[in-house]
């Protein structure tokens, strides 16, 4: 628990697991600056705090003030905003298609391991003195080195992409597999050097749609041939992924609770559940999304499925160009690709168009 620095006696500890993200917060918000004593303007009043932002400072949330007479205002504030978006516990435990008569934490955890095997058409060792979770972890752990291993390896970043794909499969197709390794590498030839951010994305890559586990969902090809209610299920899958990190206790960074719960935003706001967007994405959660798409256009059990640079051409031209909808971070795509495609691989850069 935070308490007010002596020096600055007129400020109180902003409470920020009460904070909801995403609404106009109506009080100046300050961060205390431990090497020099001070006190300084970290958000002015009336400042929306986005998803992103606002799950760093979780991160940092012994740092943070406002000044005592605003005090009245935040209360009326936090009282008619109840609840915080950026960590939607609670809802799953009266989600009627998941975990609802759950009737401990115990139970619950048991349950949402369960899930998650299933997501990952992972057969728990019954017998093993390790709890399923501890098994699951061991499993992520395992695929997050063979990932981090590939990163290492002396070749191209095209090549190494056509080498992960497949290579992380254990059986048939594995999406998750294929997204870790796909988005570190996407994370590594963009110039990403830190091995714990690469190794959160891809830890965050393998788990991002475990939320889907939760939903009960038939196998379709994509969320378009959904029906209404079935759509409202999908579109709870990236909260529904945070929750079960949360419930499960996995040892995963915030870092990677983040791409799970931003793996569906869109660069323009059109994505899901928050519709954040631009600056408030964090860049590593549209890694994974760009991510998710190339392999969702390369899976062999899809008509119409095409290798890999080909994919990224599509999403090239799909993306902005042209004014249509903007799923990723235009900038971010260009740098991918001239990443990727610098070797000469491909005739002409996908994102030529634009300029
Ligand atoms: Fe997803
Ligand atoms: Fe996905």
């Amino acid at each position: 628990m935070s308490r007010t620095p002596e020096k600055h006696p007129g400020y109180l500890p902003l409470p920020i697991d009460k904070l909801p993200a995403n609404k106009v917060v109506p009080i100046e918000m300050y961060i205390y600056m431990p090497m020099n004593g001070k006190m300084l303007l970290y958000k002015e009043e009336e400042a929306v705090l986005g998803p992103a932002r606002h799950a760093r400072m979780h991160e940092f949330r012994d740092r943070f003030f406002y000044k005592r007479e605003d005090q009245p205002k935040l209360e009326a504030f936090l009282k008619a905003n109840p609840g915080d978006d950026v960590r939607p516990m609670k809802s799953l435990m009266s989600n009627p298609h998941f975990l609802s008569g759950a009737a401990s934490k115990e139970e619950l955890q048991s349950r949402s391991a369960k899930l998650l095997c299933n997501h990952f058409g992972f057969t728990p060792d019954e017998t093993s003195d390790e709890s399923i979770t501890e098994q699951m972890q061991k499993q992520i752990n395992q695929v997050t080195a063979g990932v981090l291993e590939v990163l290492e390896v002396d070749a191209g970043v095209l090549d190494k992409l056509k080498a992960v794909v497949g290579a992380l499969e254990t059986s048939g197709w594995n999406h998750s597999a294929n997204v870790a390794g796909i988005s570190a590498l996407l994370a590594l030839a963009i110039g990403y050097t830190d091995k714990e951010l690469l190794r959160d994305i891809a830890t965050g890559g393998y788990l991002h749609d475990i939320g889907l586990s939760t939903c009960n969902l038939p196998m379709r090809a994509r969320e378009l041939n959904y029906t209404p209610v079935e759509l409202e299920r999908y579109r709870q899958h990236p909260a529904a992924g945070l929750e079960l990190l949360e419930i499960l206790e996995l040892g995963v960074s915030e870092n990677v609770k983040i791409i799970v719960y931003q793996h569906e935003e869109w660069h323009d706001g059109g994505g899901f559940p928050q519709g954040a967007q631009g600056a408030d994405l964090f860049e590593p959660a549209q890694l994974v999304a760009i991510a998710s798409k190339i392999d969702h256009l390369i899976r062999t059990d899809l008509p119409g499925f095409v290798a890999i640079d080909e994919a990224m051409r599509k999403i090239g031209e799909e993306n902005g160009a042209g004014g249509g909808a903007c799923e990723f971070n235009p900038g971010l795509l260009n740098q991918i690709f001239d990443a990727v495609f610098s070797g000469g691989a491909m005739v002409s850069s996908p994102l030529a168009s634009y300029g």
